[in-house]
């Protein structure tokens, strides 16, 4: 899969830039605060519909302007596609597949997949299940469009049900009231449960046997899935058990008015030979872990869709030694990559690869390699 043009105008510091892309590896190189980020965050709202640094959509705009816009050629295979999204300050965007218009812009199963990884992954060792799970989210949705839907459903109706909690706990009939609830709750945190649970068992594999390369052996990774929820072979016997445990905490959860039941409280715990990651590994061991996860989605989408995502790498590459970098480098070779660096002492790592190189300064492309 292949992102083969970029076109922008009004989009963050670009006023309007063309790029032709190479089927290999793309360098965008230049100081900080250029706009190289800018360009993989245009890349990632064609494959995604949003951006990876903020839900609101007006700060992407140009300063001072009103409207902004995206399109990406992608290719796979013989097909080709025209993304475009046009964003406006006063009103939602829009996204055109073919120069079709979705209804909405969570329908965008655009086909362009992709697989970021920023510095900022690393907050998913190391801070709260919230990271962990938006981890596991954004992977599962790029392959099953259903699972954001019932993700999305799912935060709606437990908002509801933690409203209710709180605004009608002294009313008689709260119970049947809830009883509503929790039977749809429990059919829809069920699907959610039972796609996290496929989804990790994968990821386990691959990220064990990455992480298992990436060590030379050395050290073994394993994955957990934590939920409170017991994972059963009956569908309907996981969602009776899941209804049960509801009912069992109600007392809790009116008086916390939130609801402890459910997959919104999973994680994913991380092993290093018999220990916790998060609690005992060592900086570079917790990058080794991250940059495993994220190998393995690409792995992931491959074995799902046959061919691989693009990958974009922001600011790492520089920040992996050079065992991590070889190890990366060998699939440049089947895969699209964008690569941002600020010191160009850094290409020489990523030599003897077809590339071109976007020199990139104050929007602006100055120069091309
Ligand atoms: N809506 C906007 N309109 C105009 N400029 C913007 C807008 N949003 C962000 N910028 C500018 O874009 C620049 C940042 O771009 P970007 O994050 O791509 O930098 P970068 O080249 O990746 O830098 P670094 O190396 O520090 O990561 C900043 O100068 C910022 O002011
Ligand atoms: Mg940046």
């Amino acid at each position: 899969m292949n992102v083969d043009k970029i076109k922008l105008i009004n989009f963050r510091n670009y006023e309007n830039i063309d790029l032709d892309l190479n089927k290999n590896v793309n360098i965008f190189i230049g100081k900080n605060a250029q706009g190289k980020t800018n360009l993989l965050e245009a890349i990632h709202m064609c494959a995604m519909g949003k951006s990876f640094r903020t839900n609101r959509d007006k700060e992407i705009i140009k300063f001072s302007k009103n409207a902004a816009y995206i399109g990406v050629d992608i290719s796979f295979g013989n097909h080709k596609k025209f993304i475009e999204i046009k964003l406006e300050s006063d009103r939602p965007k829009t996204i055109r597949i073919n120069k079709t218009e979705l209804k909405s812009h969570k329908d965008l199963d655009s086909g362009l997949n992709i697989v970021l990884f920023s510095p900022e992954d690393l907050r998913m060792v190391k801070d709260g299940p919230q990271e962990r799970r938006n981890f596991l989210d954004k992977g599962i949705s790029q392959t099953k469009p259903v699972y954001n839907y019932n993700i999305n459903r799912y935060k709606k109706l437990l908002f509801q049900r933690n409203n209710l909690l709180r605004t009608g706990r002294f009313r008689k009939n709260i119970g049947d009231l809830l009883d509503v609830f929790d039977i749809q709750i429990s059919k829809i945190g069920t699907s959610i449960i039972i796609e996290r649970s496929q989804y990790i068992d994968l990821l386990s594999r691959y990220s064990k046997e990455i992480h298992g390369k990436i060590t030379e052996g050395l050290e073994e990774l394993i994955l957990k899935y934590s939920t409170n929820i017991p994972i059963l072979e009956d569908r309907k016997e996981m969602e009776k058990a899941y209804i049960d445990l509801m009912k069992k905490n109600i007392k809790r959860d009116i008086e916390y008015g939130s609801t402890e039941i459910g997959p919104h409280r999973d994680d994913i715990l991380m092993y290093i030979d018999d220990r916790e990651v998060k609690v005992f590994g060592s900086q570079g061991q917790q990058r080794t872990v991250v940059l495993s996860l994220i190998l393995s989605q690409v792995e992931l989408i491959k074995s799902d869709r046959g061919m691989y995502p693009v990958l974009l790498l922001d600011d790492v590459f520089s920040e992996l030694d050079i065992d991590r970098r070889k190890y990366l480098s060998t699939l440049f070779c089947n895969i699209q990559t964008f690569i941002t660096l600020t010191n160009s002492e850094n290409l020489k790592s990523i030599d003897g690869f077809n590339r071109s190189i976007f020199y990139i300064e104050d929007g602006k492309l100055i120069d091309k390699e």
